[in-house]
Formats: C-alpha cells, sequence, structure tokens
C-alpha cells in the first residue's frame, strides 16, 4: 500500500521551497543497469516517493524521463548534476539541457556540481586510475562554473543550484563570492559517517544537507572499498534498535537520517526495501534516546574517499577534503 505522500515530511528551502526530507538514489553503483533503476523509479512513484536524485554520469537519465513524463511535474521534486567533465563555462548550459532533455523536463528543482574537481575517470576504473589531466581545486575556476550555474536559475532552467562533496573551505570562498547562494549540498552521510562539523555549518548557513550513502552504501562499486571500512548496518547500536523495532537496520539508518534534519537519498532497486524506507519516515519515530546513541557511533568513516580524483600521483584521498580546514592544491608551496 502507498505512502500518503502529505505525510512525508518536507525541507524548507532559503527561498521557500519544499523539499521532500526523503528522496531515491538512482546511482546503480555499476550493478544494476538502467533499466533496473528506471523500473524502481517507476515503483518508488506508486509507493509515494516524489523525490529522485539523479546525475548525467549515471547513465540512467533518458531511461528515468520515459518514466517520468506524464507524472505531474508540480509534484515532483527533481535534482541532476553537473558531471566532472562539463565544467568549462562553455559546457554547462549544453550539460544541464542534456539532463533537461533527457529526464524530459522543463526545469530541475536542483542542479548540483558534483564534485569541486574538473577531474573524471571512465566507468568502471579502478581505485589507482588517475586522468593526465586532473586537476586541483582552483577556486577562480571553480567560480567561472558557478557563474553559468547562476545564469541556468536566471534563465529559469533550473530553480536551485548547489554543491556536492565540497568542504567548508571551500564553501566559505563560495558564500564570499557567490551571486546566488547554494540551497543544498549533497555529501556523504550516515550513522559511521555523520561529518557533524560540516552539517552544523550547513545548517547554520540555511544550505539543507542533502545526504548520500545513508545505508552506508553496502552494494558500492569495488573502487569505494578499502579494508578500513566499516559497515553501519551491522552496528550494535543500529542492530539493537533495528530489533526493538521489527524493521532492517538500513530502515534505522534513514529514520535517524531525516530525524536528524538532513535528506537522504537511500537507493534500492527493491520494492520492499525502497517502500520500508519511505514508510519508516512516517511512523514509529526512533526515541530521543535512540538518537543520542546513533550519534555516539560516528567513527569518521568516509567510504567514497575520491581517489580517482586526485590530481597527483603521491597523494593521499585526504588532500580531497582539506582536513586541516585549508584548500588543499596542486602547486607546491
Ligand atoms: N553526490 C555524490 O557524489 C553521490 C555519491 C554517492 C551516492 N550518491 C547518491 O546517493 C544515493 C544513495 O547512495 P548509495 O546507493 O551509494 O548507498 P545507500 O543508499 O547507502 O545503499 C544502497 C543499498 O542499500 C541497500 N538497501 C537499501 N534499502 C534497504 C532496506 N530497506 N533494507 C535492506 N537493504 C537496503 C540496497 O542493497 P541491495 O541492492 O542489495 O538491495 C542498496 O543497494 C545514490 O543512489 C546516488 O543517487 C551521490
Amino acid at each position: 500500500m502507498a505512502v500518503d505522500t502529505g505525510r512525508v515530511p518536507v525541507r524548507k528551502l532559503e527561498g521557500g521551497a519544499l523539499m521532500p526530507a526523503i528522496g531515491l538514489g538512482t546511482f546503480g553503483s555499476d550493478r544494476y543497469s538502467a533499466a533496473e533503476v528506471a523500473t524502481a523509479v517507476a515503483g518508488a512513484l506508486e509507493v509515494g516517493y516524489r523525490h529522485f536524485d539523479c546525475a548525467s554520469v549515471y547513465d540512467n537519465e533518458a531511461e528515468i524521463g520515459q518514466v517520468l513524463e506524464g507524472f505531474p511535474r508540480e509534484q515532483l521534486w527533481l535534482t541532476s548534476k553537473l558531471w566532472n567533465d562539463s565544467h568549462a563555462p562553455e559546457d554547462v548550459r549544453p550539460a544541464c539541457q542534456k539532463s533537461l532533455t533527457d529526464l524530459r523536463l522543463d526545469y530541475l528543482d536542483a542542479y548540483l556540481v558534483h564534485w569541486p574537481f574538473p577531474n573524471h575517470h571512465a566507468p568502471g576504473v579502478d581505485v589507482m586510475s588517475r586522468s593526465a589531466h586532473a586537476r586541483p581545486y582552483v577556486h577562480e575556476e571553480f567560480m567561472a562554473t558557478w557563474r553559468q550555474m547562476e545564469r541556468l536559475v536566471d534563465e529559469g532552467l533550473v530553480r536551485h543550484i548547489g554543491t556536492s562533496n565540497t568542504t567548508i573551505p571551500k564553501m566559505e570562498l563560495l558564500l564570499r563570492d557567490a551571486r546566488i547562494q547554494p540551497a543544498v549540498n549533497e555529501m556523504e552521510l550516515h550513522p559511521h559517517f555523520q561529518q557533524p562539523e560540516l552539517f552544523s555549518y550547513l545548517v547554520e548557513k540555511r544550505i539543507q544537507p542533502i545526504g548520500f550513502c545513508p545505508i552506508g552504501s553496502p552494494e558500492r562499486p569495488e573502487r569505494d572499498m578499502t579494508p578500513e571500512d566499516t559497515v553501519d548496518i551491522e552496528d550494535p547500536v543500529v542492530v539493537r534498535i533495528a530489533k526493538d523495532h521489527g524493521v532492517h537496520p538500513a530502515v534505522v539508518c534513514v529514520k535517524w537520517a531525516v530525524q536528524r534534519g538532513q535528506t537522504p537519498i537511500p537507493f534500492s532497486t527493491r520494492r520492499n526495501e525502497y517502500e520500508s524506507n519511505l514508510e519508516s519516515v512516517v511512523s514509529d519515530p526512533l526515541t530521543e534516546e535512540e538518537m543520542a546513541a546513533i550519534a555516539g557511533i560516528d567513527r569518521g568513516d568516509r567510504l567514497i574517499k575520491g581517489h580517482v580524483f586526485l590530481w597527483k600521483a603521491d597523494q593521499s584521498w585526504e588532500d580531497l577534503w582539506d582536513v586541516n580546514g585549508v584548500i588543499v592544491d596542486g602547486h607546491d608551496g
């Protein structure tokens, strides 16, 4: 039975737009075909999802567009993302237009810069793969991309613009220089990776955090797996709370995310899973004690480290994340 969409919590963005506080992820993790993901989107619409997290690099927007066609547009929240190979100012509008054409839409609710680096990789590459043309973050270049993102808003192709995989130092510069502020920032968020500092910073700046890998992405690609990684849905605290509520540990992760204030975008192609994820946010909330217990299991365990976006041979993935509070660039000294 479908979830009453009117009961799904919403986030009020700066400017007043309402975004459903849970969406369906659409990255098939190199495991699920475009057709399988599109079928999940169709099923998710039936069970009551109205928010979908898309991206051109997921290579399934055309198939998803076929499913969306004809659905009342004003009831939907559609996000897409500018891929790293289209940061050049002249490439931004065509990339956005391609996503709009593929998704069969006149406008996007949100369009995000997928990564703050113009570096990309071929589908399915391994963790050591590096592009010969990889570059560090250069703020002036990022702002040239952002100016084009702002134009998309001016032209009505996009209602909101945002960032993804950014850091506080990079966000500080963007907020200083942007004409149109980011409405959302998409970031990795799950019980073992809560990013409390960035989360609080965004809330204070009235930028809504959208949480990817909310379940700890158990099916993520091999290139995003390292031996140190931990498994959220096996954490004893999550497992205990799941038993108490009679649900899968994944569902506890989703409940926690929405109650904490972020907007999770869990992925699944299985109807029972995506339906219980949506159902979980309208029923049987976690108690304060349970929320506090999950707050206590943060391990700072970043899963999507981004190795393939590094720009020098001898770097470690931490260099992508400005862990010392300073933007790491590729220039010596
Ligand atoms: N902006 C970015 O750079 C970025 C990066 C990564 C992801 N994302 C977005 O975030 C979305 C979600 O991330 P993700 O797909 O990596 O990870 P995730 O949502 O944390 O994990 C998805 C996996 O969890 C399992 N699952 C989901 N619901 C479940 C349930 N109720 N019970 C049991 N298992 C359940 C499914 O496994 P089975 O397939 O085995 O059923 C599914 O494949 C992506 O689809 C994408 O839209 C964005």
